[in-house]
């Protein structure tokens, strides 16, 4: 699908990537509504855009993301092209001292928002007998992460749910594409997990970049896509060789829970 001149919906928009994919999706013409809890940042960006729109809303609840859902629909006189699932959050933490209300928001902001939102807009997209979800997930939802266990188990959900749906609305018209990036210099990585991927050598993108890939998936229509290497590798190895990629982390993960424990 050609997002050019297209009807989207992107949430996260005032996000580190979400901004970059806003200002690159209106300049090929699209008619953006703008979804974010953040709204001082979203009102900002939407008076920048041509043709954009700010939702601002609370993804975290099934009332919010109907009432966004309801918003984003009638702004765009009843119908929407695209969905773009990227607002996100990351939790850094060992396991045992994670809040239980912050495992709670995440799988809310991570998995049933995308799912809530998606279930609001699906009959418009399948009355209209064409339509595309894109889900932004992570290496993470393929490779369980040690230190961002709520996080990995939050972009496996979300990958599941990618594939189960895009099987289910084979032939329909509607399409689904799971995006998976591995780790990008925005806001979501603070400091801590900034220094902890220094100690690690773990590759870091430029939002730019990914944002570049993520246009490029729509355009090409792809099902799935993995970023870098060697990470999309190791996405394969870990579904058959598992054991050979709990070694491989072994290192790092002693590194990560010095970071993950520190209180500075
Ligand atoms: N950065 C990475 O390393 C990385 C790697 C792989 C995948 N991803 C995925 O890429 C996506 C975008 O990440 P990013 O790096 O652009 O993150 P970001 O800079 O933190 O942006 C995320 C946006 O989502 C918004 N948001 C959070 N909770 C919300 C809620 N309840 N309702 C509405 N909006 C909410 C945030 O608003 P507030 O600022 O108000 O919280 C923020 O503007 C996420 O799904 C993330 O998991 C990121």
């Amino acid at each position: 699908m050609e997002v050019s001149n297209k009807r989207i919906i992107l949430t996260g928009a005032a996000g580190g990537m979400g901004g970059i994919l806003a200002r690159e999706l209106a300049a090929r013409g699209a008619r953006l509504i703008l979804v974010d809890a953040n709204a001082e940042a979203l009102n900002a960006l939407a008076g920048e855009l041509e043709g954009a729109t700010a939702v601002v809303g609370n993804l975290s609840t099934y009332q919010g993301c109907e009432a966004v859902a309801a918003e984003a629909l009638e702004t765009l006189d009843g119908g929407v092209d695209l969905l773009i699932n990227l607002a996100g959050l990351n939790s850094f933490a060992a396991f045992e001292d994670e809040d239980p209300a912050r495992i709670e928001l995440l799988m809310h902001v991570n998995v049933l928002a995308p799912m809530w939102l998606t279930r609001a807009l699906l009959p418009t997209m399948q009355r209209q007998g064409v339509g595309r979800i894109v889900n932004v997930g992570s290496i993470f939802g393929s490779i369980g992460f040690a230190y961002f266990t709520t996080y990995s188990a939050s972009k496996f959900a979300l990958r599941g749910f990618s594939e189960a749906l895009r099987r289910e609305l084979h032939d329909s018209g509607i399409k689904v594409t799971y995006i998976a990036p591995r780790a990008v210099k925005t806001p979501m990585n603070d400091d801590k997990v900034m220094r902890m991927g220094a100690a690690t050598k773990m590759n870091m993108d430029s939002p730019e970049d990914v944002v570049k890939k993520i246009i490029a998936a729509i355009n090409n229509d792809r099902k799935d896509i993995y970023f870098g290497f060697p990470e999309s590798l190791f996405v394969r190895i870990n579904v058959m060789f598992p054991r050979l990629v709990d070694k491989a982390l072994a290192a790092q993960n002693r590194i990560a829970r010095k970071f993950a424990k520190s209180n500075d």
